[in-house]
């Protein structure tokens, strides 16, 4: 155990033998700042003043040369050896409403849902305390650095977590996952992580914008926000992007809501028309984010959005959203992943 302390703030925390910075400031609830918890965003940079770091993943795609030259580290990769001191800019946004923990978890089931997305049921002792839209880390036997998968179920007392995984070729964590873990067998889950969560305190209708593999928050947030008493006359309007029909998925999951057809609606695209060659597919073909645009017009900004997918579609939203329309950054919440 090391003990960090952070200049500028009145307090230390304690890092177990082995954790990161970010995930130990936040045990403690020290508001580290993170986005992705897994070497690629950046948000995490910190400089060390005193003490020794190691880095488990040298070459994390987020440290860019410039940052090797200022001896700027990721604190999502860092794990101290040392007592340390530590230079960062405390962002108040990420203080945890749920301390993550690792548990473990063991799977219980699984569920195809297409032809290369699948539903995993795990189960832990104790509560499955999370917000609805925020991930979980996965440490896997034999894969390098864990994988972070986000919840499409609710938060629960019983320890039920349920994620949407879709397969990449070649990916060593989806290639375990698919591949090699078996119902019975156990993992780590690490969490809860993520600030692209639920809010309750707004008094938009909703917009959620999911892009391939992004399904899995978003459901969580449409189902939430579908039962809470106070979204009961709002709209969700639920936008799905896929390559071809065979991806397009998610609708059985937003039919089983109370206001499906009416006040919730889903919305999907294809993006590669050659992936329907037989010319089945009646609806849009184009990206997500031009549906968005097309379907909302001058209503764009009435919206509180949630957005979660491959960085390239983020990056068109936020594009079209905030710096076309000129909406409010503030009611855009968005997860990239990585
Ligand atoms: C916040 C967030 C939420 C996500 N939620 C989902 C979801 O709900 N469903 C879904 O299908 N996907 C989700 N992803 C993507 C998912 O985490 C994986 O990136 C994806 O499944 C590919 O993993 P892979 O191991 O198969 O591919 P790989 O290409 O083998 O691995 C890619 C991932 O592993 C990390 N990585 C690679 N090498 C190392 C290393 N040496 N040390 C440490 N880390 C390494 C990368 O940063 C990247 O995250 C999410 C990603 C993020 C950031
Ligand atoms: S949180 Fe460390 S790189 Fe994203």
């Amino acid at each position: 155990m090391h003990k960090i302390e952070v200049e500028g703030l009145n307090t230390s925390f304690d890092c177990q033998e082995g954790d990161t910075l970010v995930r130990a400031a936040l045990r403690a609830g020290i508001a580290f700042p993170y986005e992705c918890n897994v070497g690629q965003c950046g948000s995490c940079r910190f400089e060390v003043i005193e003490g020794d770091v190691e880095a488990s993943w040298a070459e994390a795609p987020a440290l860019t040369p410039r940052d090797l030259r200022k001896g700027k580290k990721l604190g999502c990769q860092s794990k101290p050896q040392s007592d340390c001191k530590i230079k960062v800019r405390i962002d108040q946004n990420c203080i945890p409403h749920f301390r993550p923990q690792a548990r473990a978890a063991e799977l219980v089931s699984v569920r195809d849902v297409t032809h290369d997305l699948r539903e995993f049921h795990f189960k832990s002792d104790g509560k499955a305390e999370f917000i609805p839209g925020q991930y979980a880390l996965m440490a896997l036997p034999g894969v390098e650095g864990p994988r972070a998968y986000s919840m499409s179920n609710q938060p629960n007392d019983e320890g039920d977590w349920c994620f949407l995984i879709k397969k990449v070729p070649g990916g060593v964590g989806t290639d375990y996952l698919f591949d090699d873990l078996k119902k019975g067998d156990k993992i780590t889950l690490d969490g809860p992580y993520g600030l692209a969560y639920f809010r309750e305190d707004t008094d938009r209708d909703i917009v959620c914008v999911a892009g391939g593999s992004g399904l899995a928050p978003l459901i969580s947030i449409a189902t939430a926000a579908a039962y809470h008493p106070a979204f009961q006359n709002r709209r969700i309007r639920f936008f799905f992007g896929g390559r071809g029909p065979a991806d397009i998925c998610g609708d059985d999951y937003l039919r089983l809501l109370p206001g499906f057809g009416d006040r919730i609606t889903f919305h999907s695209t294809i993006s590669v028309p050659e992936m329907d060659p037989n010319g089945m597919w009646v609806g849009p073909v184009g990206f997500i984010h031009e549906s968005v645009e097309n379907l909302l017009g001058d209503d764009l900004k009435n919206y509180e959005y949630y957005i979660a997918g491959p960085p390239p579609m983020l990056q068109a939203t936020l594009q079209m959203l905030a710096m076309k329309h000129k909406v409010n950054v503030e009611g855009i919440h968005f997860d990239r992943f990585f």
